[in-house]
Formats: C-alpha cells, sequence, structure tokens
C-alpha cells in the first residue's frame, strides 16, 4: 500500500532526525501497537533499539516464542526476554479482588522494566506504542477526570523516574492504520490482527486467586478455542473470544469412574467499540468440537460452559 510505504518512509526519517546516534528501550507485550512501534523503530535505528518483553506467566500460549521468533530470528531486533513468572506468581499468591490483581500486575511489570532499563545504561529514550485514540482519551480523563470503571492499564504509562525522553511515532494514527502499517512493516498477519488482549493478560481471565497451575490450564483450552475458530473461519468474523477459567469444580463421569475436575467458560464478543458489546451466535457444532476437545485434551478440566451474557450488564471480560 503505497499510502503506509510513504509513511513508514517519513516516520522513519522523523525518528532518525529525533533520536540521532542516541539509544532507544521499548517494552514490547506483543500486541499490535508495541509491536508495530518497534518495526518501525528498528527499521529506523537497528540496534540501538532494544526492546524489553517480560513473561508475566499470564501470557497465551507460545506467545514468548512467537515474540522471540518474528522479532529476534526474523528481524534481527535487540531483544530482551525476562522471564519473571516466579515474581508475578509469588505477588499474586492469595490475592483475590480483580482490581487488586490488576494494580499487582502493573506495578510489577513497572519494577521488572525500570530494572531492565537500568541496565540499558546508555538508553536516552523511552519509545511506547501509544496511539491516537489513545491521546485523545487520556486528554479526555485529565479534563473529565473520567470514573474508570475498570483501571485498564497496557504496558504504557511507565513513570517519570526513568527519565528519558518519550519516542511515540504511532500518535497520529488510527488503530486500522497501525495495522496497515504493521503490515507494510512485514509483521506477520496473524500478529497485525490478533484480537485484543488485556495487559493484565490471563491475570483477569483466573477468576479470584491466580495460580500457575490454572494458567497452564487455561492457556490450553484457550488455544484449542482460537485453533477452532480459526479453522471454522470464524476468527476474524468476531471481535474478540477468549476462555475463561472458574475455580469451580464439578463432577463428570469418565469410563467407570467419577471425575471431579474444573469448568472452563467459552467468551466470543461481536463489537465495534468495545464499550457495548453482544455474544457471538457461534455455530453449535463448533462449540460441540470446541467443548470435546477441551475436555478430552485437557486434563483437569470436565466442563465448558458458553457465556451469552452482552455488555452492558456484563463485561467483556469476567473480571
Ligand atoms: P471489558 O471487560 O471492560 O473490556 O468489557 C473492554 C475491552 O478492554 C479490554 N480490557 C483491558 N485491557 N487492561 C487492558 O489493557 C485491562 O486491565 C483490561 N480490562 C479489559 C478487554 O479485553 C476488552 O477488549
Amino acid at each position: 500500500d503505497w499510502i503506509m510505504g510513504n509513511y513508514a518512509e517519513e516516520a522513519v526519517a522523523k525518528i532518525r532526525e529525533q533520536v540521532g546516534d542516541e539509544e532507544v528501550i521499548l517494552g514490547l507485550s506483543g500486541g499490535v501497537d508495541s509491536s508495530v512501534a518497534a518495526a518501525l523503530i528498528h527499521r529506523a535505528i537497528g540496534t540501538r533499539l532494544t526492546c524489553v518483553f517480560v513473561d508475566n506467566g499470564l501470557l497465551r500460549k507460545n506467545e514468548r516464542e512467537q515474540v522471540r521468533e518474528t522479532f529476534e530470528k526474523n528481524m534481527g531486533l535487540r531483544l530482551v526476554v525476562v522471564d519473571a513468572v516466579d515474581r508475578f506468581m509469588n505477588a499474586l499468591a492469595g490475592v483475590t479482588d480483580p482490581e487488586q490483581k490488576r494494580k499487582i500486575i502493573g506495578r510489577e511489570f513497572v519494577e521488572v522494566f525500570q530494572e531492565e532499563a537500568a541496565k540499558i545504561t546508555n538508553a536516552k529514550w523511552l519509545a511506547q506504542g501509544t496511539i491516537y485514540p489513545d491521546v485523545i482519551e487520556s486528554a479526555g480523563a485529565k479534563t473529565k477526570k473520567a470514573k474508570t470503571i475498570k483501571s485498564h492499564h497496557n504496558v504504557g504509562g511507565l513513570p517519570e523516574t526513568l527519565h528519558l525522553k518519550l519516542l511515540e511515532p504511532l500518535r497520529d494514527l488510527f488503530k486500522d492504520e497501525v495495522r496497515e502499517l504493521g503490515i507494510e512493516l512485514g509483521l506477520p498477519a496473524e500478529m497485525v490482527y490478533r484480537h485484543p488482549f488485556p495487559g493484565p493478560g490471563l491475570g483477569v481471565r483466573i477468576l479470584g486467586e491466580v495460580k500457575r497451575e490454572y494458567a497452564d490450564l487455561l492457556r490450553e483450552a484457550d488455544a484449542i478455542f482460537i485453533e477452532e475458530l480459526r479453522n471454522a473461519g470464524l476468527y476474524d468474523k468476531v471481535s474478540q473470544a477468549f476462555v475463561v477459567f472458574l475455580p469451580v469444580k464439578s463432577v463428570g463421569v469418565m469410563g467407570d469412574g467419577r471425575t471431579y475436575e474444573w469448568v472452563v467458560s467459552l467468551r466470543s464478543v461481536q463489537t465495534t467499540d468495545f464499550m457495548t458489546a453482544h455474544w457471538s451466535h457461534l455455530p453449535y457444532e463448533l462449540l460441540g468440537k470446541v467443548s470435546n476437545r477441551i475436555i478430552n485434551e485437557v486434563r483437569g478440566i470436565n466442563r465448558v460452559v458458553y457465556d451469552v451474557s452482552g455488555k452492558p450488564p456484563a463485561t467483556i471480560e469476567w473480571e
């Protein structure tokens, strides 16, 4: 696309001019915005960009490997992967309140990122994948003191204590333009067109206390649901789809015996703005297949339900 091609060239020139010969760090979440920002800045300044990816134990199946593959292996980008799983799990142990969980996950991320940033002693710039709607939203929040129903924090919002200059090359772009730019820069379509994933990740899809065991089961179940949606050609037709782990056990039968295992819920919604949403009318055959596969393949789950609640009054996520 020639428009985004031009945009990329201009943006690259602007980044080079702004940054000069200084170094840049960026917190890469694997989401669209930070990924496109990373690819763009990497094109402009190569290895003078270092990206930090934090594995908090709440990522989707294979997410860490996919980020390594795309950015490190295929793009030659300088990437630091931090395994902070123990740290996040310890911080979350015993915590059941959703807002508390969000705050802990956000706080741990900032701390881990700061520790890594401190090691990159030459960095003068902090890059962020801020896009135009974020700019508007935070301006609105300042003037109107908007009440947030949930504290939505992305990987952004890092504190000023880092003493770095801000580099935000996507500030003028809408989401669909960011996606086009991502394709132009050679990012895989599956990454660029992936459903939104909340900053706290699986942390808000495991109801109540987060445990490693729950996260492992949820990752497997979620991957099956997404795979079957893709196979049915429906992934791009729904706005967001995922599995929720319910810390509830129910009775089942297997062979001659009884089982007493966990329950998960499938969630899939249609929406344009994520402020209101309808549940997706997925084909029964698909729901049946996903349920069978999860129960047969994920040892520890013996019941699958489907969430048929709209927003409002329900939210898209369960926490
Ligand atoms: P809800 O659940 O409020 O979600 O209907 C609306 C959209 O926002 C996403 N979401 C979050 N994103 N941090 C994020 O970055 C969060 O804490 C968070 N909570 C919800 C949700 O996935 C949906 O797309």
